[in-house]
Formats: structure tokens, sequence, C-alpha cells
């Protein structure tokens, strides 16, 4: 792995980040590859590469079978207990702390930018740490977790559920405007490790190029967004964004 003060960064992109009152920030699972969490893409190690999503993170699979679904968000919870944030994760917690307004848009549902001191990441898709009530939708704290059912709301009796979207369901209302909003008045948009696959958020950045602000691409393989980025830095989020705050010193 290349050390952060291996890579050179366009002098031009360095003074916009320096002149930046405000810089957003767009995640995707590429950031939390190098805490040993499988992204959703990638062919080789990708979540959905072992299994069929339709199976697993769907409304209808979970009518189908709740207890299939509960488990691999159970078996994904304790892979995310069991990671830790990583330099990408870090950098972006430090960023924040050094320019007058920051936003940190997220499509992860790991909770590793909280863990990592970033303040009010913006979780479009949800987090699989937290878990709600399938009928009113109120977020349950604690649980009788068994190993041969789903737990039900101790409130109306309901199935338990994962609080994160599922294909088909739409993203939290509040979540995507704030992310809307950021798009729309950021300086700079880092849109770090995701494919850019996957609307809505795919949208942001294009949004936020409209709008004015410079698109820097943070991702070891190419993407949609690539041709029309501004800035394409080809490397791990934890190389790069350790590196780029250095480069901002
Ligand atoms: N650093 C930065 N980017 C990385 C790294 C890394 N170390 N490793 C992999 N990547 C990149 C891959 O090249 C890929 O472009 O991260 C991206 C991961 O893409 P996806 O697996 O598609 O994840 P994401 O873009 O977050 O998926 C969006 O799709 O399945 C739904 O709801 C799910 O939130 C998810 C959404």
């Amino acid at each position: 792995m290349a050390t952060p003060s291996s890579f050179e960064f366009d002098g031009d992109l360095i003074a916009a980040l320096r002149d930046a009152r405000f810089i957003a920030v767009l995640t995707g699972a590429g950031i939390s590859a190098e805490s040993g969490l499988a992204t959703f893409r990638d062919a080789q190690t990708g979540l959905w590469a072992r299994f069929d999503p339709r199976e697993l993170a769907t409304p209808s699979a979970f009518a189908r079978n709740p207890k299939l679904v509960w488990d691999w968000y159970a078996w994904r919870r304790e892979h995310v207990a069991a990671a830790r944030p990583n330099a990408g994760h870090l950098a972006l917690a430090e960023l924040e702390q050094r320019v007058p307004e920051f936003a940190l848009i997220t499509q992860n549902v790991d909770g590793l930018h909280q863990r990592a001191g970033s303040r009010n990441p913006i979780e479009l898709h949800g987090n699989i740490t937290r878990v709600k009530c399938s009928r009113e939708g109120a977020i349950v704290r604690h649980w009788d977790a068994r190993p041969d059912a789903v737990p039900h709301c101790a409130n109306c009796g309901a199935l338990l559920r994962p609080d994160v979207v599922w294909f088909e369901e739409m993203l939290p209302e509040q979540a995507l405007a704030a992310a809307d909003d950021a798009a729309r008045r950021c300086n700079v948009l880092l849109v770090v490790g995701t494919s850019a696959e996957v609307y809505p958020a795919a949208a942001l950045p294009a949004l936020a190029q409209r709008s004015g602000a410079i698109i820097v691409e943070i991702n070891p393989n190419a993407t949609p967004l690539s041709a029309t980025a501004d800035y394409v830095l080809r490397g791990a989020a934890g190389v790069v964004l350790p590196a780029l705050l250095a480069a901002l010193d």
C-alpha cells in the first residue's frame, strides 16, 4: 500500500479545498473496504456475489422469509461491530473540523463514520446497528434475541427489522432533503468509494456539479462518474484521504 506522502495532488485541487467554505462528501461501501467490510459489487468479494439481493434486502424477501433476512442482518451487525473505522473514515472526521461548513452523506449502513468521530452523517440508506418495528417504524433499543425466531415489537407485536432502506423502498425524506441541499450548496464534493450506480444517491454528484461544485472522485477503479468528475484520485480511500489532509497542512 502506497504511503500517504507518495500521493501527488494537482495544486488547483489543493487550492480549491483550502478556499472552500463548504465541503461535502458522498461515501459508499468502498470507504469501509479497508475496515474489512465487503463492498456490494466487487465481484470477487462483494456481498451480493454471495447472496441474492432479492432474497435478502427487499420488503418482499422479509415478508417471505423474515428469519433468513433477520439472520443475515444479525450476521452483518456482528461483522460491523468487530470492524474498526480506518484511516479514510478518520480523515473525513478530521476534515470536518477544518472547514466552516461540512456535510457527510453516506450510503453505508455500517455506522463506521460515527465511530470515527463524524458528527452528523446523513445516512441515506439507514443504519444496520439500529432495529425498528416493521409496522410502527419506531426504533427499538432492546429486543429478545432468540436463535429460532425473529423478535417482535413489544408495543404492537409486529416483527422487528433492521432500520435500513431496502430495494423497492423510499429513502428517508429528511436525509434525502439534507443531501440534496448539501449537493446544491457545497463548493467541493468528494465522492469516495461508490460505484455511482444506485439512485438517487448517484444523482448527487451531477446536481452538485450543475450547482457549481468541483467534483473529486476517490476510487481505485473507474466508475460512470469518472468521465465527468473534475478530479479523479485513483487510489484507496485509506491512502488518498489522509494524503489529501496532509497536503492541506
Ligand atoms: N477505497 C475507495 N473505494 C474503494 C475501495 C477503497 N479501498 N475498495 C473498493 N472501492 C470502490 C469500488 O471500486 C466500487 O466502485 O468502492 C465502490 C463500491 O461500490 P459498491 O459495492 O457498488 O458500493 P456502493 O456504491 O456503496 O453501493 C451503493 O447499492 O447495494 C446498494 O444499498 C446498497 O448502499 C449500497 C448502494
